[in-house]
């Protein structure tokens, strides 16, 4: 990801999201730009900031679906959360600033894991050296000979070999684990200061004395014990939290979706005050401020954010000012074709049809659709959208249910082998459901 180029990313979402092409370029810059940061020298690099964006799209045209992809591409922190669960400071709810301490847990346990693959190795032959102590316990005395040291040496040099080769794995063995005192009680902080409620019970726990407990096990679990053990006395905490913080505040990207939900429509009425109050509580975090954590303060200058959001009822220019400031980049997303369905139903890497197919060869079915069922389904599915809501993609998966739910829930008894759907069989299983509105309002 770091080193991949705008074509790169566009390419890697093309696997994925059909078509909304402007979209996926405007992400892609921004991914990169991000990188391009960092190359820049001296004071400039702290001047540039990202260019936020806002994706805007009717429903179910792969707005959170380019998001749950950026995600799995980058190996940056990310976080996705939906605008429309905060509350504004004050009010019962989430605040705005959990965002940054959620981005910063996820930024934890990501350096924790390259830090663990890092000692890994060194780990696990400390945790042999641990376990051959105890299957083969040497017999410390004052006296010792050393014939007796020599001959203790080259059995557990033996011993270890076979240790190597997997030969005690079902030994049952008893090993040392420090059980964490668990508090019953529930700490409450302040409104909005859930992690201050966190930080006083860790606080007390520390303060207890942590009891170690034997306990009994075969090798191969209590390997599975002793290597996290290890890794932990060889991992640095505060050097953790330090790149995991440095790692946030350079290249951390929060995916705000659903952002239209804190957007009211400027009618005057209803509760469009707490919308925007939680509008004028994003404002700092996007702007860059200090967000205190349990980890400390990190600073949100160059976190990445990307807005998306159907705005049905508002547009983004409903958006208070400065917010929209914050935005410079919005694009469009456009509505899906005929075309696009048949696309989505059958490139993706896991897209519908193949994720069906998969789910009957588990009974051991094969299912097959022709070229002209599937044309079928996205005529269908496209027909509907236009008489009724138009849920974009979504339609596939109720069309799909709907279609498919007769095999599905006969096999495997029937026994078939091959279960081939026709144009024919779409349009017979899913025509008079189509044509009847009531019916498709409930169905599909
Ligand atoms: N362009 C597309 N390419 C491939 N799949 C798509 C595309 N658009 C939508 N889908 C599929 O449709 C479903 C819904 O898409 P998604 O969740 O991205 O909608 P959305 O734009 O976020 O809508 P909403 O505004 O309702 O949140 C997903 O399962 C996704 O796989
Ligand atoms: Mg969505």
């Amino acid at each position: 990801m770091d080193k991949m180029t705008p074509r790169q990313i566009v390419k890697e979402l093309d696997r994925y999201i059909i078509g909304q092409n402007n979209a996926k370029k405007a992400v892609a810059i921004a991914l990169r730009n991000r990188w391009r940061r960092q190359q820049v020298e001296g004071s400039m690099k702290s001047e540039i900031m990202p260019n936020n964006i806002i994706m805007i799209g009717s429903t179910g045209v792969g707005k959170t679906e380019i998001a749950r992809r950026i995600a799995s591409l980058s190996n940056a922190p990310f976080l996705k959360v939906e605008a429309s669960k905060f509350t504004e400071v004050g009010y019962v709810g989430r605040d705005v600033e959990s965002m940054i301490r959620d981005l910063m847990d996820t930024s934890i346990s990501m350096v924790e894991k390259e830090k663990e693959n890092e000692v890994v190795e060194l780990a696990e032959s400390l945790t042999n050296e641990r376990l051959l102590d105890i299957l083969f316990p040497n017999i410390k005395s004052n006296n010792q000979t050393e014939e007796s040291k020599s001959r203790y040496d080259r059995t557990r040099k033996k011993m270890r070999k076979k240790l190597e080769e997997g030969q005690f794995e079902e030994k049952i063995v008893e090993i040392e684990v420090s059980n964490e005192p668990s508090i019953g009680m529930q700490v409450f902080g302040p409104t909005g200061m859930e992690d201050i409620g966190m930080n006083i019970k860790e606080m007390i726990s520390s303060s207890l004395p942590k009891s170690k407990k034997p306990k009994k096990m075969k090798l191969k679990d209590a390997r599975e014990v002793l290597i996290e053990i290890e890794s932990d006395k060889l991992i640095d905490q505060d050097e953790v939290i330090r790149l995991a913080k440095e790692r946030i505040e350079n290249n951390g990207i929060i995916f705000l979706d659903e952002i239209d939900k804190v957007v009211g429509n400027n009618s005057g009425q209803g509760p469009d005050v707490s919308r925007e109050g939680v509008q004028r509580d994003l404002l700092p975090i996007v702007e860059g401020s200090n967000v205190n954590t349990k980890y400390g303060t990190i600073k949100t200058d160059h976190v990445l954010f990307i807005a998306a959001g159907a705005f049905h009822v508002s547009t983004p220019s409903d958006m208070i000012p400065e917010l929209q400031g914050r935005f410079p980049i919005r694009v469009e997303l456009s509505k899906l074709s005929k075309e696009d369905f048949v696309k989505i139903l059958t490139h993706p890497k896991s897209a519908l049809i193949k994720q069906y197919k998969a789910l009957l060869k588990a009974e051991n079915v094969d299912l097959e659709f022709n070229r002209a069922s599937i044309k079928t389904i996205a005529e269908l599915a496209y027909e509907v959208n236009s008489k009724m809501e138009n849920i974009g993609a979504r339609r596939l998966h109720t069309i799909m249910t709907t279609l498919l739910e007769k095999p599905l829930f006969e096999q495997p008894k029937r026994g078939d082998k091959k279960i081939l759907i026709t144009a024919k069989i779409v349009r017979d299983s899913l025509k008079g459901i189509v044509e009847d509105q009531d019916l498709s309002r409930y169905i599909l």
